[in-house]
């Protein structure tokens, strides 16, 4: 199919003086999170009943949650960040305890490990799929090493056929980050599901949201009790096992996630099947036109059902004859909501290149780590390589053309814009 046969490309690009491709709308077919009338009566049920508190739709949040993963344990939160910090203190992770941890990631896959005095060692992520590099990560284990974070990015499972086999022979843990992930499979298992234990976060801007909220899930009954005493000041006291001792105190902090959010969060999750195939949809037609002009979309292998949390595509600047950032405002004077990736890299953040860590990490044995010489040149240059544009929950097909006009329009037009730009003398 080609997309572009009736498009306008003989016309000067926007940035040059020409006509923008793209004028459809885009608000609405960008809009997230969607809340429908489902959400409303959900929510107006909570504030009728009066218990805005502890109200028991946050149990039928996570029963929806154990249907969802097929996992026994689920343990609601009020972010996710809380969830990851509970399920990094549900494994048992000690002082001076190494996690290889991504650096391309929102900082709550890593940054709640410090409070423990656990040390993340930063691994690179590999290109193909964006998450954790395998070979990479091999290098840097340990004696001290007792876990992984893997963070499943944009919507993408990571390699874990590797990693899980590197999980199994030096007897690592693996904590699922799968909040990107919701509705992604690997070799048929839902994401959530592949490690020991798993949290999605429910933020606003994620698949299926609760406004602010967090699950997380696992297997073992012991480590969903230890979240449990960790903040779930709800749940500890009915615990019939010696644990209920805690249920006075907790572990100091306070993790239960607000009824209105957990109310949200079900009407969400019913209609995520529903909404990951609009945007896949949408996104799959964007990716044949994009890689038909030589773009890179990150689709996946054949074993993999991606998600889009968020859409990342990779041109090559070079082969265009543009630079990014001259590329990217070609598009944005096209009309396109084009932007640079989200996350910065964690490793070259100064809570780990100054050692601001140190306000919060209590390491043992006097080993205080250094991250002022890390170094990821792979993960470097794939951050560097990418662009952002909209995941289109709700795009028409006429304006997924209007972009790909845009695009063929810039490529097409690379070097008068690059001259444009004083790119070229
Ligand atoms: C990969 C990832 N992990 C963790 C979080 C933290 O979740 P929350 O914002 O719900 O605390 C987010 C995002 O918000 C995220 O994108």
């Amino acid at each position: 199919m080609n997309h572009l046969t009736n498009a306008p490309t003989a016309e000067r690009p926007a940035i040059l003086g020409g006509n923008p491709a793209v004028t459809l709308d885009q608000e609405a077919a960008n809009r997230w999170p969607v809340l429908t009338t489902d959400d409303e009566r959900a929510v107006i049920q909570i504030l009728r009943d009066g218990d805005i508190s502890t109200h028991s739709v946050i149990r039928q949040l996570e029963q929806d949650y154990r249907e969802f993963s097929g996992l026994p344990y689920a343990l609601a939160h009020c972010n996710g960040t809380s969830a990851l910090m509970a399920a990094f203190w549900a494994i048992g992770l000690q002082p001076g305890d190494e996690v290889l941890v991504p650096s391309a990631t929102f900082w709550a896959s890593v940054l709640p490990l410090v409070w423990l005095g656990a040390v993340p060692v930063f691994c690179e992520s590999e290109p193909e799929r964006l998450g954790l590099d395998p070979v990479d990560m091999e290098k840097r284990i340990t004696a001290c090493t007792k876990a992984i974070v893997v963070v499943h990015l944009w919507g993408m499972p990571s390699k874990m056929t590797e990693i899980k086999a590197l999980a199994q022979k030096y007897r690592l843990k693996i904590i699922e980050d799968a909040s990107h992930a919701q509705g992604a499979s690997w070799r048929g298992q839902a994401c959530g599901t592949l490690g020991d234990i798993a949290v999605f976060s429910l933020q606003g801007g994620k698949l299926a949201p609760a406004g602010e909220g967090g699950m997380l899930l696992c297997k073992d009954g012991d480590y969903w009790e230890r979240a449990v005493c960790f903040g779930d000041i709800t749940r500890i006291i009915e615990l019939e096992t010696p644990a209920r001792r805690f249920a006075a105190t907790s572990f100091g902090i306070k993790t239960r996630i607000a009824p209105v959010s957990a109310a949200i969060a079900r009407t969400q999750l019913a209609r995520l099947a529903e909404n990951n195939q609009l945007r896949n949809s949408n996104l799959q037609y964007l990716s044949a036109g994009l890689e038909a002009l030589g773009i890179h979309t990150f689709l996946p292998p054949p074993h993999v059902e991606r998600v889009y949390f968020e859409y990342l595509v990779r041109p090559d600047f070079a082969s265009i004859g543009l630079s990014k950032q001259s590329f990217i405002k070609a598009l944005q004077a096209e009309g396109c909501l084009a932007a640079l990736p989200r996350y910065p890299l964690l490793h070259q953040q100064p809570f780990f290149t100054e050692g601001a860590f140190m306000a919060v990490m209590r390491p043992q044995g006097g080993q205080t780590p250094d991250y002022s010489s890390v170094s990821l040149p792979v993960t470097e240059a794939a951050n560097d390589s990418m662009m952002k544009l909209p995941s289109f929950p709700w795009a028409s097909r006429e304006l997924l053309d209007q972009y790909l006009t845009a695009f063929e329009k810039v490529i097409r037009h690379a070097d008068k814009i690059a001259r444009h730009f004083d790119e070229k003398r």
